[in-house]
């Protein structure tokens, strides 16, 4: 779709609060509707201490205390899509904050897919129904007076969303920094050659529109930083920029990917993640996680 089709509002500027976790580099976000007292959370994290078995909630509370003290009302819990190196904790900020949890609808074939690693029973549904919506490109949604927008941006996972609330725009890991490139196309569902086409689509949006990472590593020693803009990636993206063609990319990305070792986190977030975020539970109903051997 072109970007003209997309309802973009260059002349709306949310608030943008990052909250980094250094424990998995994840950037998550509160989104602040200029107009009103609502705001968006994207990409929340519940920390784990995999070792241990135990979940806790320090950065989701981070969160939450930072929209009960600006009096903030909670309207969107987004996840841009189902992360394999951290878990989501929206289903318990929801229960304290309110707000509705979204996702790419493409999110069924990812439930599918892990439905089968995992082999989940029949009580894990494959539908999607776990969120409370789910988004298909170009759809729209309101935080507060704003009308925010989803960019269907498959290629690292089938069921990737960039999500633009006015002139800002979360990438998830659709993009890095200009000098961090752009993530792995191989988990399964994820394709080289359609995560190019989907970072296209994300340069054909404004120039000075500002762009949000999901993560950051501080390459070559540099400070962490989220924040970037279309026209610098265009420019600098060390993968994508400069008129870097889509065959040089999918050779580049596909030969990186090889030498990848899975995600540290890669086990548990998928069962949560695919779950909107609920932990699943064995048949006695306690909190249970598995480990699939050979599997991945
Ligand atoms: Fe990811």
């Amino acid at each position: 779709m072109p970007n003209s089709n997309y309802p973009v509002q260059m002349d709306v500027t949310p608030e943008v609060e990052p909250f980094f976790d250094p424990a998995t580099n994840t950037i998550s976000y509160i989104v602040k509707d200029p107009n009103s007292n609502a705001c968006a959370i994207v990409d929340s994290v519940m920390d784990i201490d995999y070792a241990a078995g135990r979940i806790t909630y320090e950065h989701a509370d981070a969160l939450i205390d930072y929209i009960q003290k600006h009096e903030l009302k909670l309207d969107w819990i987004i996840e841009t899509h189902v992360h394999a190196d951290h878990l989501s904790a929206a289903p318990y900020i929801q229960e304290k904050m309110g707000g509705k949890i979204g996702i790419g609808s493409n999110i069924m074939v990812v439930q599918d897919t892990f439905g089968k690693v995992f082999n989940e029973g029949t009580e894990f549904q494959r539908d999607g129904s776990q969120f409370d919506a789910l988004f298909e490109d170009g759809d729209t949604y309101q935080i507060g007076t704003m009308q925010a927008f989803a960019i269907y941006t498959p290629g690292h996972t089938p069921a990737c969303m960039t999500h633009v609330m006015g002139d800002a725009a979360f990438v998830g890991d659709t993009l890095f920094m200009p000098d961090g490139g752009s993530a792995r196309a191989d988990f399964p569902g994820g394709d080289a050659g359609t995560l190019y086409d989907s970072i296209q689509k994300v340069l054909t949006l404004p120039d000075d529109m500002r762009l949000f990472m999901c993560h950051d590593y501080g390459p070559n020693g540099r400070d962490i930083a989220w924040e970037t803009s279309v026209g610098d990636e265009k420019a600098h993206n060390i993968h994508v920029g400069g008129g870097k063609t889509k065959e040089e990319f999918v050779k580049f990305r596909t030969e990186r990917d090889a030498q990848l070792a899975m995600p540290r986190l890669i086990i548990p977030s998928l069962q949560v993640n695919m779950r909107a975020g609920e932990v699943p539970t064995d048949e006695d109903g306690n909190p249970m996680l598995k480990v699939p051997v050979n599997a991945l």
